[in-house]
């Protein structure tokens, strides 16, 4: 027993090991490779200098972000991912860089981008960043006005509404965060130019926002993508199957209720029909709120075939039984015996019953499929409306519903 509580223990300590890290995105800056020369008290001046953050008096520095949008690929439902492409020019002031142009007659300079200081950027949402350039460079005018471009890779996470799955729309957001700073020495001021030229995507970026949140005590800026699901596959391969399917079992209430081909045709349809629900399920995403309505959708129509095969089966069921008894009931009466088999001089009662039961058996299934109908069409336009009108709120964050939770704060 200890022994088992050991393994649990080992097991538990080694999944929380693996669960922790893989979440923020890297930093730009690898602060490893500065941090000896910081306390070298040899080390010159200006370059330790240089590194620092331009002071801007009591205002903080402005540093203009142009994020511009090249691809948006990979959009992962089932994972709650987006991956995309950005290229990032950060420009700011940086007066200690200027120099004087009629003595050294440059227009500009490029230094490497340890040389001075740049905005370490960590973005909240990625599960991974790919830096392009390890080592970019920064271009400096006489005038000290720094660009530096950025390219990247990222996956990050994103809440989709998929409630209206597979017309849906969804906000993606990524936000940047110079953790290095203080809100008070560094501010954003971003812009997004959509350089996207791709079309041929089931998930295209609609709209494009950047807003810099208020009251944040580190730097930050945010880009809003839009994205839209402009498939047709998922109409095409999920909902015109399942109205098909559902039309095949009405038109199989068409068919007399004594033909055995109407049970086995029921039947087939109805495995069929689990056969695609269970690969639709497999093919959607869940999750704890806004739930897809198609997942309701096919859930429904299943059951009004399971109660339209159930229906056959019954009164197929009570009609065999109808017929057993009308033949087994008057066969040891003595004058069935005497004049051989029944068929050839018929018991005035029996085709009386029979017949009865089975015109009961026919009314109740006229019935039932008229019922049946009027309930698959009421719930086509039952869902019709939920899917215009229908509106998700999701649960509040936990991370905003607690007093502590929210954007990380310094
Ligand atoms: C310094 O702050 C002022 C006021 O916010 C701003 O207009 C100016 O652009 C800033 N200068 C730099 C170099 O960021
Ligand atoms: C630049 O250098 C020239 C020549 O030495 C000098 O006359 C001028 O004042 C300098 N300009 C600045 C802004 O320091
Ligand atoms: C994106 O950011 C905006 C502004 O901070 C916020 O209102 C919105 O809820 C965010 N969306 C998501 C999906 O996190």
């Amino acid at each position: 027993k200890m022994a088992l509580q050991l393994l649990i223990h080992v097991a538990l300590l080694r999944l929380s090991a693996t669960a922790g890290p893989s979440v923020q995105g890297r930093d730009f800056r690898t602060p490893a490779v500065a941090w000896p020369s910081y306390f070298d008290l040899n080390w010159p001046q200006e370059v330790q200098e240089t590194i620092q953050i331009p002071n801007n008096g009591s205002a903080p520095l402005l540093v203009d972000v142009r994020v511009f949008v090249s691809n948006v690929f990979n959009v992962d439902i089932l994972r709650y991912t987006v991956s995309s492409m950005l290229l990032l020019r950060l420009s700011w002031l940086d007066t200690r860089l200027a120099w004087n142009a009629s003595v050294r007659p440059r227009r500009a300079i490029t230094l490497p981008w340890d040389s001075l200081w740049t905005p370490g950027l960590t973005i909240q949402e990625a599960l991974w960043v790919d830096w392009q350039d390890q080592s970019p460079r920064a271009r400096v005018d006489p005038d000290g006005h720094v660009d530096l471009y950025l390219t990247l890779t990222t996956e990050t996470n994103c809440d989709f509404e998929l409630l209206h799955f597979p017309r849906d729309q969804s906000d993606c957001n990524l936000s940047f965060y110079a953790l290095g700073n203080t809100a008070l020495e560094l501010e954003f001021r971003a812009h997004a130019v959509n350089e996207i030229v791709s079309v041929k995507r089931e998930y295209v970026v609609r709209d494009l926002k950047t807003q810099v949140p208020p009251q944040q005590l580190v730097p930050c800026f945010q880009v809003t993508l839009r994205l839209q699901n402009t498939a047709l596959k998922a109409i095409i391969a999920l909902l015109v199957p399942g109205e098909a399917l559902l039309l095949a079992d009405m038109c199989g209430g068409l068919l007399p209720l004594q033909a055995t081909e109407r049970i086995a045709y029921k039947v087939t349809l109805l495995l069929g029909y689990l056969v695609f629900h269970s690969s639709l399920v497999q093919a959607l995403p869940s999750s704890s709120s806004c739930n897809p309505l198609l997942i309701y959708y096919f859930t429904v129509l299943l059951l009004l075939l399971f109660a339209s095969t159930m229906e056959t089966v019954l009164l197929a069921a009570l009609l065999a039984r109808g017929d057993l008894r009308a033949k087994s009931g008057p066969s040891p009466t003595p004058r069935a015996e005497q004049h051989g088999h029944g068929d050839s001089e018929p018991n005035p009662e029996e085709p009386r019953v029979k017949g009865s039961r089975r015109s009961q058996a026919e009314a109740a299934d006229h019935v039932f499929f008229l019922v049946y109908v009027v309930g698959v069409v009421c719930s086509q336009f039952f869902f019709i409306g939920l899917w215009m009108w229908a509106t998700c709120k999701s649960d509040p964050a936990p991370g905003k519903a607690v007093p502590h939770g929210g954007q990380p704060r310094l």
